[in-house]
């Protein structure tokens, strides 16, 4: 058998990762539906992720005759996520850079940018201001950023409360002989929970606080190691529990601003809003939400 290359190894780590998580980390059906109903149909010209989500490099390659551009700066990212598509990427041009740095022969070149929490990685609001000024030059005339991203809650979030809750429903599955069903679950749950750790870590100005959280998510992978001790459920921990550095290809999310906040920013820098969805949710209040800004 071939001996794996160091690249193949790096995609494959990255896409045995990110297979482990779950709602509300990745998109769940109903809110794909959403965004498809905000990107609206545009059968030609040319659509690009920020980023490489599967889920929204999907959606533009299923519009017919829209060329698909993938913006993100890491490439085994990119090629892990690949594999997690289901559609075919052949024809979707990547073009590998960082965010924040103007790619000059994109300049008004795109009817649409799509994004799935692209915006959390970068310092707030500073950082997204720029940003958002990039993508307006990159969008053609009526063109639009629709976005699914985390903001602030809407509502006070108690970790302790959410999280007892959380454990109390994964007390009915089984530890010894977990089933498809129970390893689906533990997923879907852990999921949650990563999100829950960081709405505790934000402060009033939608900073991040990384050693809080880090430190949350330590304290809950101890106390669930103790009743979850098959190596199927330790896999997911250990997946889905990871601590953020930042490295390359690390992820480390450092802002969850208000909404309120995000939409001044948008329209202070040339965008009209012309949707915001908050997604239902009884957990998150307010947290999960689709947007779309229309280039003024
Ligand atoms: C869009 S984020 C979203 C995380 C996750 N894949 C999702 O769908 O929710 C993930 C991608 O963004 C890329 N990325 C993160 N920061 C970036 C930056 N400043 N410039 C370019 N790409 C970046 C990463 O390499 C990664 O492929």
């Amino acid at each position: 058998m071939d001996k794996m290359s160091t690249a193949d190894e790096k995609i494959k780590e990255i896409s045995t990762w990110w297979n482990m998580f779950r709602w509300p980390l990745r998109p769940g059906m109903e809110e794909l539906d959403v965004i498809g109903k905000l990107v609206k149909r545009v059968d030609a010209g040319q659509g690009m992720v920020l980023g490489s989500t599967p889920e929204l490099v999907d959606l533009l390659l299923r519009q017919q005759g829209l060329r698909v551009v993938i913006l993100d700066n890491f490439e085994p990212s990119v090629r892990a996520m690949e594999k997690l598509g289901q559609e075919n990427w052949t024809s979707v041009k990547i073009i590998l850079s960082d965010w924040l740095t103007k790619v000059n022969p994109l300049n008004e070149s795109l009817d649409l940018i799509l994004a799935h929490n692209s915006f959390i990685f970068l310092q707030f609001p500073e950082m997204w201001e720029k940003l958002f000024k990039i993508l307006r030059g990159y969008l053609d005339i009526n063109g639009r950023i629709v976005a699914r991203c985390f903001f602030a809650p809407s509502r006070p979030f108690n970790f302790e409360t959410f999280f007892e809750q959380t454990f109390n429903r994964l007390r009915t599955i089984n530890n010894d002989r977990p089933s498809t069903s129970d390893i689906e679950t533990f997923k879907r749950e852990l999921t949650a929970i990563r999100l829950g750790t960081a709405l505790e870590s934000i402060n009033p100005k939608g900073v991040l606080e990384c050693k809080g959280r880090n430190n949350r998510i330590d304290t809950v992978k101890k106390t669930l190691g103790q009743s979850f001790t098959h190596s199927s459920y330790r896999e997911i921990m250990d997946a889905v529990f990871c601590k953020e550095f930042a490295k390359e290809g690390g992820l480390v999310p450092v802002a969850i601003p208000d909404w309120e906040n995000v939409k001044t920013i948008l329209e202070t820098t040339g965008f009209v809003v012309e949707s915001d969805i908050p997604l239902e949710s009884e957990i998150f209040p307010g947290v999960i939400r689709c947007f779309s800004a229309v280039k003024n």
